[in-house]
């Protein structure tokens, strides 16, 4: 009988508890909003009000890429855009495509991950920069002061431009290295000194992009010699 309760608990705790893991580590979260068909439309025009349109329907909390970067950034090229030249434009065109092409497979699921929403996001976002035009030089050099108007040239930018650039291919990477470090040579010697003063969390940050331009230098290296 005792033996009988004793296997009744673990068949009934087990699932149980594997089921508080799953929640534990993958939260997701279930859509608040319907799926819109005009949503849709704006996503493949590449309009950036498809990013609210996606905020609507998963509220992200925590890492919520669609404001806090699809929004902010697509609007702030909208803003400047008459200042790019034309291969700019069409770049800006076509990475928002690809973008909310990407976006749409979350929008359309019932339950996502903030987390990996705004991770899968990121990588997509640097692929379809790069897919679309952002590897070549003269796009880099005749635009260079309204992409930096837009994103600022800070450490942040530093790793948002990496996450670019780390898809542009080896055989433009040394000159895509020099047209950054020159984009960013002002901030330099202030970083380290900036980040001495700051928490572990902006300072894991900043690894993180020395890290990333680690791996430049490592890929240089195997380019040149
Ligand atoms: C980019 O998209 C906007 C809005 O859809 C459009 O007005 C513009 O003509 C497009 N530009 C290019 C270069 O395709």
């Amino acid at each position: 009988m005792s033996r009988c309760v004793l296997f009744l608990l673990v068949a009934v705790l087990l699932p149980l508890t594997e089921g508080w893991w799953f929640i534990r580590t993958n939260s997701r979260q279930k859509a608040e909003g319907d799926i819109k068909r005009d949503c849709i439309a704006k996503a493949k025009k590449g309009t950036c009000d498809f990013f609210v349109c996606f905020d609507q329907r998963h509220p992200c909390e925590h890492s919520n890429y669609a404001l806090s970067f699809g929004w902010k950034f697509c609007t702030a090229f909208d803003q400047h855009y008459a200042r790019f030249d034309a291969e700019a434009k069409n770049w800006i065109n076509g990475t928002r495509k690809c973008v909310m092409e990407a976006m749409l497979e979350f929008y359309n699921e019932e339950h996502v991950n903030c987390q990996d929403v705004s991770e899968e996001m990121k990588d997509a976002h640097g692929r379809c920069g790069a897919e679309n035009g952002i590897c070549s030089l003269p796009l880099l050099h005749n635009n260079k002061h309204v992409l930096t108007d837009i994103y600022g040239v800070n450490e942040k930018t530093l790793h948002r431009m990496a996450l670019f650039f780390k898809h542009c291919g080896k055989n433009t990477f040394y000159a895509i290295g020099d047209w950054f470090t020159d984009t960013f040579k002002g901030i330099w010697p202030k970083v380290d000194n900036f980040f001495s003063g700051f928490g572990d969390k902006l300072k894991e940050g900043f690894e993180a992009t020395k890290d990333t331009l680690k791996e430049w230098g490592n890929t240089l290296k195997d380019v040149f010699t």
